[in-house]
C-alpha cells in the first residue's frame, strides 16, 4: 500500500510504502512514483539502447494501484512501452496497472485522457490517503494524488463546529479528509460529474463517514436555491473558480473563510491571484500556498482570505432560480 506522501517541499516527497510483508520502505522521490526510477533504468539496461533508455520518464503518479506516467515520449513505441511498463509491475508488486496520460486535463469535469499500457485492464482503483479509502475511475473523473498535503493543510484549519462547504467536490477527497481530520459538525459537497458524485456516495459508505451531505449539480444551480451559509468555502477547481467566487462569497456566513484555488504564473504570484479576489471583495489575506505545478512556470495555488467587505456587484446578491423550485439541501 502506498500512503499519502509527506511533503518537505514543493513537488519533493517521501513515500512511505508498506509492503505486504509489514515492512516499510521510504523513499525520497521527486514527484510521486519516482522511487524505483533508478531500479527501472537498471532493469532495463539490457532491453533498451542507451538512447531509449535517456527516454524513460524521471517519474510517475500513484493513484491506488495504478501507475501513471504523465509523459511519455512518442520515439518509445507500443512495444517498448509494453516492455517498460511490465517491467514496473515486476519491480513493484503493489502496482497492477500502468497507464500513460494521452490527454491533459480537461473539459468541465477536468478528466484526463489514459491509455493502459501493462497489468490489468482497469482504470478502477481505491487510494489511500491519509486515513481515508479513495475509491474513482481515474479516467471518469478528476483526481490528484499530489494534492494530499494540500487537503490535510485545510482539515487541520478546521475548528470544532464549522459548517464547511466543498464546492466542485469530485469524488469526495477534501470532503472526506476533512471530515477524518477535523471536528467540522457537517460537510456539503457539490459536484457536477454524474460518475464522480457516485463514487463520491460510495466514498462516503467506506470511510463510514456521518457528517458529510453530498449534492450532484451545477453549484450554479444547486447553491443560490438555499439559504443555508458556510464557515467555510472551499474552491478546488482553479482553471475557473474566479467565475464563481461571487456565488461562494453570497454563501459565506459573517467571519467565514474561502480558500480559493488558482492558477498563477511565476512572474505573477501572489499578486495575480490576490487581483482575481480584489474583484469581487476586499480580503483579509490570512495565507497564500504554492500547492502544486500546473505547466512550466505555473503554480496551483490556494488563497486563504476572510472578505471584508464585498464589492458592490457581489453585495447585490448572487441571484437565481426562484423560491419555489428550492432544494432543501438535504437530498443527497
Ligand atoms: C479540479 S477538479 C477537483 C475535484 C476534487 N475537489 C479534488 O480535489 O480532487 C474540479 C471538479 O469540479 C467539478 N465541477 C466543474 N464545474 C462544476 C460546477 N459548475 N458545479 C459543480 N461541480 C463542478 C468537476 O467535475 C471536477 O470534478
Amino acid at each position: 500500500m502506498i500512503n499519502t506522501p509527506a511533503k518537505n517541499m514543493l513537488d519533493f516527497f517521501i513515500v512511505t510504502t508498506s509492503l505486504k510483508s509489514g515492512a516499510i520502505h521510504r523513499f525520497k522521490c521527486f514527484g510521486i512514483g519516482d522511487f524505483s526510477m533508478t531500479s527501472l533504468r537498471q532493469a532495463l539496461e539490457k532491453e533498451l539502447s542507451a538512447k531509449e533508455l535517456k527516454l524513460v520518464p524521471n517519474s510517475f503518479d500513484v493513484v491506488g494501484n495504478i501507475a501513471i506516467f504523465s509523459e511519455f515520449p512518442k520515439e518509445l513505441k507500443r512495444k517498448k512501452r509494453k516492455l517498460i511498463g511490465n517491467t514496473l509491475l515486476k519491480l513493484n508488486k503493489n502496482i497492477k496497472t500502468v497507464a500513460i496520460k494521452t490527454g491533459k486535463y480537461s473539459g468541465r469535469y477536468r478528466t484526463p485522457k489514459l491509455k493502459i499500457i501493462a497489468g490489468e485492464k482497469t482504470k478502477e482503483t481505491t487510494h489511500t490517503e491519509n486515513g481515508v479509502r479513495i475509491k474513482l475511475n481515474v479516467e471518469k473523473c478528476y483526481f490528484s494524488a499530489r494534492t494530499g498535503t494540500e487537503r490535510l493543510r485545510i482539515a487541520k484549519q478546521i475548528k470544532k463546529g464549522e459548517e464547511v462547504l466543498v464546492m466542485f467536490a469530485g469524488v469526495l477527497p477534501f470532503a472526506l479528509i476533512i471530515a477524518r481530520h477535523s471536528r467540522a459538525k457537517e460537510i456539503y459537497a457539490v459536484e457536477i460529474n454524474a460518475k464522480a458524485y457516485k463514487y463520491g456516495l460510495e466514498n462516503i459508505k467506506l470511510n463510514k463517514i456521518k457528517n458529510i451531505k453530498s449534492f450532484k449539480g451545477d453549484v450554479d444551480k444547486i447553491l443560490p436555491r438555499t439559504n443555508k451559509k458556510f464557515d467555510r468555502i472551499l474552491m478546488p477547481l482553479p482553471k475557473s473558480s474566479d467565475d464563481y467566487l461571487e456565488l461562494a462569497l453570497s454563501k459565506l456566513k459573517k467571519g467565514g473563510v474561502i480558500h480559493f484555488y488558482t492558477f498563477v504564473n511565476e512572474n505573477e504570484f501572489p499578486d495575480a491571484a490576490v487581483k482575481r479576489i480584489k474583484k469581487f471583495c476586499k480580503p483579509k489575506i490570512l495565507k497564500i500556498t504554492k500547492c502544486g505545478h500546473y505547466a512550466p512556470y505555473t503554480y496551483r495555488v490556494c488563497v486563504d482570505f476572510r472578505p471584508f467587505s464585498l464589492q458592490r456587484k457581489a453585495a447585490s446578491g448572487y441571484c437565481c432560480g426562484s423560491a419555489s423550485n428550492r432544494p432543501s439541501l438535504t437530498d443527497s
